[in-house]
């Protein structure tokens, strides 16, 4: 599968996301051990901190039809600065991925930087610490 796939899906979601405070617009896709692909964009609440990033709503997307492997991560934003998911996100992201999984960096033109989330979460903490194994 080509990151362009990724990238045309993240451009609808930009483009869907709720975001009327910040007016700061995310898309983000997760493709699953299945093949499939799952968009999400950022929802945001008139009392902020209940909004919800793009990389959360994809995840509720993917669990929701079934899938709990992430392979490939991609998020999207505009601006001069890279948009990597924020703290809360890399680990909600680590409970679904390996330190190996891809994430490519875009903005709307495409793609930027391709990092791992192990090199945005070193050492972190998962599923494998509490004994849970993943299908
Ligand atoms: N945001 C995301 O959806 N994903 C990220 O990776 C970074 C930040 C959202 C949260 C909020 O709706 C807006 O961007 C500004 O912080």
């Amino acid at each position: 599968m080509t990151i362009q796939k990724m990238a045309d899906l993240a451009r609808v979601m930009m483009d869907r996301a709720h975001a009327p405070y910040s007016r700061f617009h995310v898309g983000s896709v997760l493709r699953g051990a299945n093949g499939k692909l799952y968009g999400g964009c950022n929802v945001e609440n008139a009392a902020y901190p209940q909004g919800l990033c793009a990389e959360a709503t994809a995840i509720g997307t993917m669990v929701a039809d079934g899938e709990t492997r992430i392979v490939e991560i991609l998020v999207m934003a505009d601006g001069k600065e890279l948009v990597t998911p924020c703290g809360g996100c890399r680990q909600r992201l680590r409970e679904f991925a390996d330190d190996s999984t891809p994430i490519h960096i875009c903005d709307r033109e495409g793609l930027r930087r391709t990092v791992t989330l192990g090199e945005l979460l070193p050492l972190s903490f998962g599923p494998d610490h509490l004994n849970i194994s993943r299908a």
